[in-house]
């Protein structure tokens, strides 16, 4: 998959592939896009913060995972991060992404580096508060034990460009995979997306979006089907 760098409007940079005419994140801004989404709307929200599961359909460049990491490590939250990803990003592209020096917090750079220099398919403790397992598999082939996770980050490519990764089958792969009172979030609010969600047993909720995006979605677990 070729990919191109390009600069988003909050200054930070994403990956655009220009066979889809996808980006990785919103060209309105790649950090305040995973801040707003992932870590606000759907890690901060979480009541119990003892040990925290999240599976990520996605890893691409690592922000989220990056991001996620940080915010464990501050708030002295107990991580394990699943990230499932076929075409993982290489080095020159990660190294040339700016974002240690958009995030500037204190160790952001070495996470990024032990972030990408983790082994995949095994499982990987980053400090103390952060574990990960990086998973080079297909979305569609991936098939999690019941009850596991949390939360799920859902940032795939939009439907209109991989229809078939936003199905039935792997909604009903990610209802299972959450425990009960566990959510998944996106950023996509497409109609046909909220309704296959809800077929696999998500109660659909549209809240506010990020910057450029009027609305997102978070979609919650709230009974075995
Ligand atoms: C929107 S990007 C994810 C961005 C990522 N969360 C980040 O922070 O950089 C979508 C990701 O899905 C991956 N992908 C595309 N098709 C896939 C498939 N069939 N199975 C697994 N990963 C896939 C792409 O390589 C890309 O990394």
């Amino acid at each position: 998959m070729q990919r191109k760098l390009v600069q988003t409007k909050d200054n930070s940079f994403t990956l655009f592939v220009p066979e889809l005419d996808e980006h990785y994140h919103s060209i309105h801004g790649a950090l305040a896009e995973a801040e707003h989404i992932f870590i606000d709307a759907g890690l901060k929200p979480i009541e119990d913060r003892n040990s925290i599961s999240i599976l990520e359909i996605g890893f691409g460049s690592g922000l989220n995972a990056c991001l996620t990491a940080l915010y464990a490590d501050a708030q002295g939250l107990n991580i394990f991060y699943q990230g499932l990803e076929k075409y993982p990003v290489l080095e020159e592209e990660w190294r040339a992404l700016n974002y240690p020096s958009i995030i500037n917090q204190p160790g952001v750079e070495q996470m990024m580096v032990n972030l990408h220099a983790a082994p995949w398919s095994e499982k990987t403790r980053l400090n103390s508060q952060f574990q990960l397992l990086k998973s080079q598999v297909d979305f569609r082939e991936f098939r999690a034990e019941e009850n596991t996770f949390d939360l799920i980050y859902f940032d795939a490519f939009a439907p209109s460009a991989q229809a078939n990764l936003w199905s039935l089958a792997v909604f009903a792969e990610m209802y299972k995979s959450l425990k009960v009172g566990g959510r998944l979030v996106t950023y996509c609010v497409k109609g046909s997306v909220r309704r296959t969600m809800q077929e696999a047993g998500f109660t659909v909720e549209k809240i506010p979006g990020p910057p450029g995006k009027r609305e997102m979605a978070r979609a919650l677990k709230l009974s075995e089907k």
